[in-house]
This record gives structure tokens, C-alpha cells and sequence, in this order.
């Protein structure tokens, strides 16, 4: 088995905020995420399938394939954007980068022809601090 991963990047704005708490439970929890104005993040997005390399190209995947999938169901809908009002895939969820990666996992996964399959999606929020998704 092996394992190729992708990097992408995009930047994204949005706010942490549970409208059934008061601004100040907001402020606790949520600290400068809970920012009435929004901010944002420069978000880098590894995406690493994993299988067998193809006898005749020596290859698990082809990168550039790989890469359009994740920009075509993910980072072209991510990028530039405020992820609480102007993703789909995002409405009704708390912007956070734990939902943003499952949500990512979802958007990529049908596309990843078998027998290749996905295997983790890692999402950096800022240099210090990423989350990672196994599909479970
Ligand atoms: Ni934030």
C-alpha cells in the first residue's frame, strides 16, 4: 500500500459563533473566531489517497487528476469565499475546521475512482494548527 498526498491552498473568511448562547458565552468559547465582522485564514488542504502503484506507469494516481478533483469539488468552492454564507456544502454547520474537513471528505471522496481510495484528509487552519479526517 502506498500513500500520495496533494497540497492545495486557499483562503477563506468566516466566524465561530452558536447563535442560541449570548455574545459573552460566544467570546469564551470562541475567542477571536467569535469576531462579529469575521477573519480569515490561509488554509492549506493535503488530500492523500492511497493503494497500489499501476503496473504499467509505476503510478497510484495521476497527480494532475487528483488535483482537479480537489479544486473542482473543493477549493474552487472554498477559495476567497465566507465559508458560513457562501458554501453549500457548509450551511446549517459551525464553520470550524474539524466540520470543514469532513465536509471536504465528503465533497472528494465519490470522486476518487477505485481501486484507489481516499485516505485522509489534513487541513492546516493556520501553521501551528491542523485536524486530520480518516473517513471516520
Ligand atoms: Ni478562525
Amino acid at each position: 500500500m502506498v500513500y500520495l498526498t496533494r497540497r492545495e491552498h486557499f483562503n477563506a473568511a468566516h466566524k465561530l459563533y452558536n447563535h442560541s448562547w449570548s455574545r459573552e458565552k460566544n467570546e469564551e468559547v470562541f475567542g477571536k473566531c467569535a469576531n462579529e465582522n469575521w477573519h480569515g485564514h490561509n488554509y492549506e488542504l493535503l488530500v492523500t489517497v492511497k493503494g497500489n502503484p499501476d503496473p504499467d506507469t509505476g503510478f497510484l494516481f495521476d497527480v494532475k487528476r487528483l488535483s482537479n478533483i480537489i479544486r473542482e469539488h473543493a477549493t474552487e468552492k472554498l477559495d476567497h469565499k465566507n465559508l458560513n454564507v457562501d458554501v453549500e456544502f457548509m450551511e446549517g454547520q459551525m464553520c470550524s475546521t474539524e466540520n470543514l474537513a469532513i465536509a471536504i471528505w465528503k465533497q472528494i471522496e465519490p470522486h476518487i475512482p477505485s481501486p484507489v481510495k481516499l485516505h485522509c484528509i489534513k487541513l492546516y487552519e493556520t501553521p501551528r494548527i491542523y485536524v486530520e479526517y480518516f473517513g471516520e
